[in-house]
């Protein structure tokens, strides 16, 4: 059993799986093209938005030591599981951006608990272009890359058997 700087500190465990719960519901309430700006999926927003708040402590805590050493140790495996924490942490702060980016596009108000937020950038008649699409696209593609990499968590737990999934978890 993995000794407990081994694992991820209470507070990043609770964030990780809080996270993956909203950016699934997130994708579940994603509505996109005309229905957004009739009828906005006020859902979608304060999902997508949390996400975004909750990657900064995140990311705070990350840097003040709360993330274990890899499991992996070193190569090519390493590399890529570096890689793929790091194009998630890319997405989880990008998606959030560019969905409030394409709302103001769309002339769509973006409120969170509440507060509604400033427009990013200015409205415009017809398609919301090409960060809307980017957003759309890569709301599924974080979707798929997150899959990847539990079916990455669970081959280490149960193929390697080093504890990952335990690292991961509260106790
Ligand atoms: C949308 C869903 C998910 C997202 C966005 C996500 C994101 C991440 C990120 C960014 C990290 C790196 C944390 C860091 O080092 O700071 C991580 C670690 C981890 N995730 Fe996920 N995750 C998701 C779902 C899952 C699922 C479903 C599982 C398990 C079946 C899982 C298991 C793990 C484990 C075990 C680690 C720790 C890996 C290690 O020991 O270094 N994740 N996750
Ligand atoms: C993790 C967070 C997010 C995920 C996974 C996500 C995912 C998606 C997906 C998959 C679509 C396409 C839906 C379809 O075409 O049927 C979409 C559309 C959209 N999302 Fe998000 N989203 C997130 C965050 C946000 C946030 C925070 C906002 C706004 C504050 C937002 C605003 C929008 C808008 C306006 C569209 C419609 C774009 C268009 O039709 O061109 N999203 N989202």
């Amino acid at each position: 059993m993995p000794s407990t700087s081994f694992r991820y500190s209470k507070t990043m465990v609770i964030i990780h799986w809080l996270t993956a719960l909203l950016v699934v519901g997130a994708w579940l309430t994603a509505e996109g093209g005309r229905e957004v700006a009739q009828d906005p999926p006020l859902l979608h927003f304060t999902l997508g938005l949390a996400v975004l708040a909750l990657i900064v402590p995140r990311l705070i805590l990350r840097l003040a030591g709360a993330a274990p050493e890899a499991n992996a140790g070193r190569g090519w495996l390493a590399t890529a599981g570096k890689a793929g924490h790091g194009l998630l942490y890319l997405l989880l702060i990008g998606l959030p951006i560019t969905g409030w980016y394409a709302a103001s596009r769309m002339g769509v108000p973006v409120s969170f608990l509440g507060i509604e937020l400033p427009a990013l950038t200015a409205a415009v008649q017809g398609r919301p272009g090409l960060i809307a699409d980017l957003h759309e696209n890569a709301g599924t593609f974080i979707l798929i890359l997150a899959g990847l990499h539990a079916l990455m968590a669970i081959w280490h737990q149960f193929v390697l058997r080093d504890g990952t999934l335990q690292r991961m978890s509260l106790r």
